[in-house]
């Protein structure tokens, strides 16, 4: 199964496998990652879920639509590589991606 490292705030990192056909946020919540709040459970809607992507796999990935977008605008520490976890699923040109999960995520 493709890797992914989850970078955690504190400067850690947890390498997770992570199956083709997952999104980030049920990997990372399966195995506990913490930062991943994922509130709304997938829906795009509650923006708990939102990661920083390296450039290269950021634009690998279909860009992102507009309910994603309008809440990548309102979430804390957003970035040009902000996606939210629940919106990127794994495939084999995803392995070996690092992610970073943001110190704070939206409050709702
Ligand atoms: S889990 Fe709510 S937006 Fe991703």
């Amino acid at each position: 199964m493709p890797i992914v490292r989850f970078l955690l705030p504190d400067g850690s990192e947890q390498a997770l496998e992570v199956a083709v056909g997952t999104s980030l946020m049920e990997a990372a919540r399966q195995e506990g990652i913490e930062g991943i709040v994922a509130e709304c459970g997938g829906g795009a809607i509650c923006g708990t879920c939102h990661v920083h992507l390296q450039r290269e796999y950021f634009d690998r990935l279909e860009p992102a639509g507009m309910t994603e977008s309008a809440l990548l605008q309102v979430v804390p520490e957003a970035s040009e590589t902000s996606r939210l976890s629940c919106q990127v699923i794994m495939s084999e040109e995803l392995a070996d991606m690092c992610v970073r999960v943001p110190a704070v995520q939206l409050e709702l």
